[in-house]
């Protein structure tokens, strides 16, 4: 049997695309090795979104010289969004790479390694689907709490900063059943909770079905104990899918709700489809209709032509929604894209770093305020593993997706445990266990934090 090496970078379709090639590397008889000197064959499976991920890898191509130096017939594939973004570019700048292959030609990897060990210089396949959504490959994952189900592939929407239309193709959902097929499976490997992916993932529709037909589907399964959901895009939230999310106790109370920019003009030219007012009511609209929510955000300062007085309105949106939490970026060119053909990177990188720490400090007094809400509340948690500090404590997430550290007790990997909050910094809440925990008593839970926060008057 031949070894394989293969590293992942970038976003959770990436990890679950890992788990995908896997399992059809598997069923053709190979296994996997943790160590890449041991490999007859290394895979990176790639990320294009920023400039930094492609650094990160070329660098990493640099160390992996040396393994081909030292074993003559090892193969080494790039996969996944650098790989198609780059295409033919990429031939000519690293030669230790045997084969390229897009998101969409991972069925083809055991021919083209075969090829390549027969004695071709170089195998390519760049072609994206219409129709690839790998329905027929169950994904080889590593045993644990929480599994990834890809729902539909690819992106529609071309936002004029992003590389993934190019990069991942047309959107094109699965079926229901491929997908709640795949969550029983899921439960009886043991998993307890599932991620609904897709690059939006809320514009799901299949034979009739839309998202929140599918997450009530996936959270009907038994055994699975919480559904997830990243990333939807703020264009797509019909009244049934938050109606949806207030009334199942298994969909959890959290969104991540791509911001990007706050002024209008901006919004305009990345093609966002929604000015701050729009975003702003859909955030209140969210707020009424599921209790206790958390929100999250992905932020862009210096996107072309962005004015300081225009960074301002990103900043009054923070201020005016207290997001839970918030990744920021400065905006990075891609090849391809709309603002890349468009528009000079016009905005200075010192100015970028300016308006990224006013993002960041904002930030970190909003996730501290909204963290230090959560003490005295009495939280459902469910045990993902060690924490990353002691292996005295455990680590979980609650229904909104914070981070609780706890001690041990004779608690065990995968259970749900009531926790109450005792501290929290922006980043962590801390809490001690209060009991076990039942269906039942974990509605009681959510409706005790609706009432803490005076969402139930009287409740
Ligand atoms: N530059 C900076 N950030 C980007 N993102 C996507 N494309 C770019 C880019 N060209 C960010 C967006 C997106 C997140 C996954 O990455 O905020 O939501
Ligand atoms: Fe994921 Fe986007 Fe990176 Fe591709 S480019 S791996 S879709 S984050």
């Amino acid at each position: 049997m031949k070894k394989v090496f293969i590293e992942t970078y970038g976003c959770q379709m990436n990890e679950y695309d890992t788990e995908l090639v896997k399992s059809i590397l598997k069923s053709n008889e190979y296994e996997f090795t943790q160590n890449e000197a041991d490999a007859d064959v290394i895979l990176m499976n790639t990320c294009a979104i920023r400039e930094g991920a492609h650094t990160k890898m070329y660098a990493r191509l640099g160390d992996l010289k040396r393994f081909r130096q030292e074993n003559k017939k090892l193969v080494v594939g790039l996969l996944g969004c650098m790989a198609q973004n780059l295409r033919g570019d990429l031939e000519r700048s690293e030669n230790i790479v045997d084969i390229y292959a897009g998101p969409d030609s991972y069925k083809r990897l055991p021919e083209m390694i075969e090829s390549v060990r027969a004695g071709s210089k170089k195998e390519y396949d760049f072609s994206l689907s219409e129709f690839e959504d790998y329905s027929d490959v169950y994904p080889e994952r590593v045993p644990g709490v929480k599994g990834w189900i890809a729902v539909m592939r690819g992106c529609d929407n071309f936002c004029t900063f992003c590389v993934v239309p190019y990069t991942r193709g047309r959107e094109r959902s699965r079926t229901l059943e491929s997908v709640v097929g795949e969550a029983e499976k899921l439960a009886a490997d043991g998993f307890k909770q599932v991620t609904l992916l897709g690059q939006n993932v809320n514009s799901y529709k299949s034979n009739g079905t839309d998202f929140a037909d599918l997450m009530v589907g996936v959270a009907g399964v038994d055994g699975i104990e919480r559904v997830r959901f990243t990333s939807p895009h703020p264009k797509d939230f019909p009244d049934k899918f938050l109606q949806v999310m207030a009334e199942n106790p298994k969909i959890c109370s959290h969104i991540h709700l791509p911001l990007q920019a706050g002024n209008d003009r901006v919004l305009e030219i990345m093609s966002r489809s929604y000015t701050k007012h729009d975003f702003l009511r859909l955030v209140d609209k969210i707020r009424n209709t599921v209790p206790g929510v958390k929100l999250s955000t992905d932020v862009i300062v210096g996107f072309p032509t962005e004015t300081d007085e225009e960074f301002e309105d990103t900043l009054d949106v923070l201020r005016q929604v207290e997001f839970d939490s918030a990744f920021m970026f400065k905006y990075s060119q891609r090849k391809d894209t709309i603002a890349y053909r468009k528009y000079a990177d016009d905005v200075c990188d010192d100015k970028k770093t300016e308006r990224i720490v006013k993002v960041n400090e904002l930030q970190k007094v909003h996730s501290l305020n909204r963290n230090q809400a959560e003490i005295r509340a009495e939280l459902a948690v469910l045990i993902e593993g060690p924490s990353k500090r002691t292996d005295e404590q455990w680590m979980g997430r609650t229904d909104g997706n914070k981070v609780v550290v706890l001690d041990k007790g004779d608690f065990q990997k995968g259970d749900m445990v009531c926790v109450e909050i005792t501290g929290a910094t922006a980043n962590t809440l801390f809490g001690k266990h209060v009991g076990r925990f039942a269906d039942r008593q974990r509605a009681n839970i959510k409706s005790n934090q609706r009432e803490k926060n005076g969402e139930i008057p009287g409740a």
